[in-house]
């Protein structure tokens, strides 16, 4: 496996390429992000990593500075997944001048759920990944369903522009207890880690009335986030939202997922769970 740092040593390590498959991460990989490129083995090559914890994507108070960075261990992960090249950057070679031409999301979508907690964010995540898929020019692309709200931005994104890359949807990675695997785990104490997975569990107790026939989103989620919230968390949203469109839930939908983001302590945790009903 090469590692690369470069914009020319990238293209240089590309040339001739056709079928490449590339796997967009900030690094401080773990098991889900492994999952990820053994999906992209099975449907391109070679494989790109990219690691680039990306500062448009970053409020201000938010954790860009103290994001884990452990280039090491992650080529170590990388190397041993299969992955055959990784470019990872730094900040001055994504953007050797300031970025300002940039992917505005369309509002509706930009301000909603996380977005509505962290402005600019999804601008920052449309730009990064319209600039890495311009560098690496991949024809498949996968990114998990753990930042549900991302995939849907980045396939309109593709849609929108043409982009001609495919989009793989890769399912969320747990822990044994039900967490959902997040490089901002580690953030956790360890009576936090004990009490991180109340967050799964909420949104799976809405997934399970819903299963049942319950048919009262909102009253459904506003249970599970004061729940939450009795738990000593500060909930941002808990949601039940159309899988495909991310509208609001319609009682006949059969496609529909829960999606929740809240904080412990210092660590803003997010997860949702999926709920495919009969027609
Ligand atoms: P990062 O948080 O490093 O995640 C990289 C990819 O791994 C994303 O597609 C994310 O959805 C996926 N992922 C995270 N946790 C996962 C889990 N438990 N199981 C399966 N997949 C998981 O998301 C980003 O980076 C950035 O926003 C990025 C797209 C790289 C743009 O900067």
């Amino acid at each position: 496996m090469q590692v690369v740092h470069t914009v020319a040593a990238l293209r240089a390590a590309l040339a001739g390429a056709d079928r490449t498959a590339c796997v967009p991460t900030m690094g401080n990989l773990h098991a889900g992000h492994v999952s990820l490129v053994e999906l992209a083995k099975r449907h391109g090559a070679p494989v790109v990593a990219s690691i680039f914890v990306n500062p448009l994507q970053f409020g201000a108070g938010e954790d860009f500075e103290r994001y884990p960075r452990t280039l090491d261990a992650d080529c170590a992960r990388l190397a041993a997944a299969g992955c055959d090249l990784v470019f990872a950057p730094e900040v001055t070679e994504m953007y050797p001048v300031p970025q300002t031409y940039t992917i505005a999301v369309p509002a509706a979508l930009a301000n909603d759920l996380c977005g509505a907690f962290r402005p600019g964010h999804f601008d920052g995540v449309a730009t990064v990944v319209l600039k890495l898929f311009n560098l690496i020019q991949p024809r498949i692309a996968v990114f998990g369903k753990k930042d549900f709200q991302q995939l849907h931005v980045i396939r309109e994104l593709v849609r929108q522009f043409n982009l001609p890359v495919g989009i793989l949807a890769g399912d969320t990675l747990r822990e044994t207890d039900g967490l959902a695997m997040s490089s901002r785990n580690g953030y956790l104490s360890p009576a936090e880690r004990i009490q991180a997975t109340q967050l799964h569990r909420a949104l799976a107790d809405v997934q399970s009335a819903i299963e049942r026939g319950e048919r009262d989103f909102d009253t459904l989620a506003a249970t599970a986030a004061r729940h939450l919230k009795m738990a000593g968390w500060r909930v941002d949203y808990v949601a039940v939202r159309d899988a495909e469109t991310l509208a609001a839930a319609q009682p006949g939908g059969t496609r529909l997922v829960v999606l929740g983001a809240a904080t412990l302590g210092t660590t803003r945790l997010i997860d949702n769970v999926e709920i495919s009903l009969p027609t």
